[in-house]
């Protein structure tokens, strides 16, 4: 009898399995990134939302909206609705990622009616039980049917093409746009990590006070960014770049424009970049010393958009005297890992994060 009721079973199983929409989401303070399964990377827009106050209506989303931060009149807000890797607007995160995955449903009709989103998610290794549920319950809200998280240091390992459930230690450090995750992987979990607040958004604000101290300027935050992309550095590597910047002037009040040096750039993000090297010291320290002598070879893998600061790679060597690996497309790691989850599901449900026990198992 058996046999013949697990071929329905088998049947109803797969059928299931097909229903399912497989998306993968990185929910970045920076920028969001969706994949979905068999397409790739589809969604790669800057974490923003612009709401009329009054009416609290949304505006644009992703990139529309990104260019009208610091732009805006009274009745509108552009708002980044996560912070420090955190969600702080649970709301205008919910419509956000709503509209993000709208964007990924199946064309056609059958399409439309068996789309059942099974999101896999990453979250920061650092995260409280209730930061964690929040992005859960984000997701439940935004449209999904089935949610698993995924410690993002892991999706970046993966990422890396790095065999992550063998005993080899991995060493990442993931610095993005409102945290720095640092985190030692072995037999696919995480051994040590720190966490820190500490990561591009910082190094903006930190432009944003030296310009204020020392020349009396107030810039916003978009020209602060495009100062540390353009010129920023971590050690002096001799390109001695200027670049001109407009703001206003704070004792005047009138427009000014000055030009800066790479050094004064340097000057002013030094000491956030130390609190970063910091954090990654602490890790190796508290690493197991037979993890150590594995990572002394493989050396740190660098990801987060922050890791593409110039120079900073060279900073890490010289601090830390081990290898450092930039990994290829900093900004996708993440994603790229939760991609290669999404289309080997059965290998890796082992490490996925279920803290809803309502979800079936994979
Ligand atoms: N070339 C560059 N030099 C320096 N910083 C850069 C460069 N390119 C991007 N960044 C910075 O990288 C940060 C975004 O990185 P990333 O996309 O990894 O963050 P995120 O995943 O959204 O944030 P988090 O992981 O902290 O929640 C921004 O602060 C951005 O200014
Ligand atoms: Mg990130």
């Amino acid at each position: 009898m058996k046999r013949f009721n697990s071929v329905p079973l088998i049947m109803a199983k797969s059928i299931q399995t097909n229903l399912f929409h497989n998306i993968g989401v990185d929910l970045g303070t920076t920028k969001t990134l969706v994949y979905v399964k068999g397409r790739g990377i589809v969604v790669n827009e800057p974490t923003v939302v612009a709401t009329n106050n009054k009416t609290g209506q949304i505006l644009a989303i992703g990139q529309e909206a990104e260019g009208m931060l610091g732009k805006t009149p009274l009745h509108i807000s552009a708002i980044r609705p996560l912070s420090s890797g955190v969600i702080s607007d649970f709301e205008v995160t919910e419509k956000m990622l709503h509209y993000f995955l709208e964007r990924c449903k199946a064309k056609g009709v059958l399409g439309r009616i068996f789309d059942w989103p099974r999101l896999v998610i990453g979250v920061p290794t650092g995260g409280t039980e209730v930061e964690k549920r929040a992005v859960e319950d984000v997701a439940r809200s935004a449209g999904a049917k089935e949610v698993y998280l995924i410690e993002e240091p892991i999706a970046v390992a993966l990422g890396a093409q790095l065999k992550i459930k063998e005993s080899q230690g991995i060493f990442i450090a993931d610095i993005g746009g409102g945290s720095t995750e640092v985190a030692v992987i072995s037999l696919g979990g995480v051994v040590v990590s720190k966490s820190l607040r500490v990561a591009g958004d910082k190094l903006n604000e930190d432009i944003i006070y030296y310009f204020r101290d020392k020349y009396k300027l107030s810039i916003g935050e978009k020209t602060a960014e495009r100062i540390k992309i353009f010129i920023g550095s971590a050690v002096d590597l001799g390109t001695n770049q200027e670049m001109n910047v407009k703001g206003r002037d704070l004792t005047r009040g009138l427009p000014k424009e000055i030009r800066v040096k790479e050094d004064d750039i340097r000057e002013a993000i030094s000491p956030s970049l130390e609190k970063i090297i910091g954090a990654i010291k602490d890790t190796i320290e508290s690493t197991p010393p037979e993890l150590i002598g594995d990572i002394m070879e493989t050396g740190v893998i660098l990801s987060g958009g922050t890791s593409m600061l110039r120079g900073f790679d060279k900073l890490l060597e010289d601090s830390v005297d081990l290898p450092v690996n930039l990994i290829d497309d900093p900004v996708t790691s993440v994603i790229r890992g939760i991609g290669i989850i999404l289309e080997n599901v059965e290998d890796y449900k082992d490490i996925l994060i279920n803290i809803i026990r309502e979800n079936p198992p994979l």
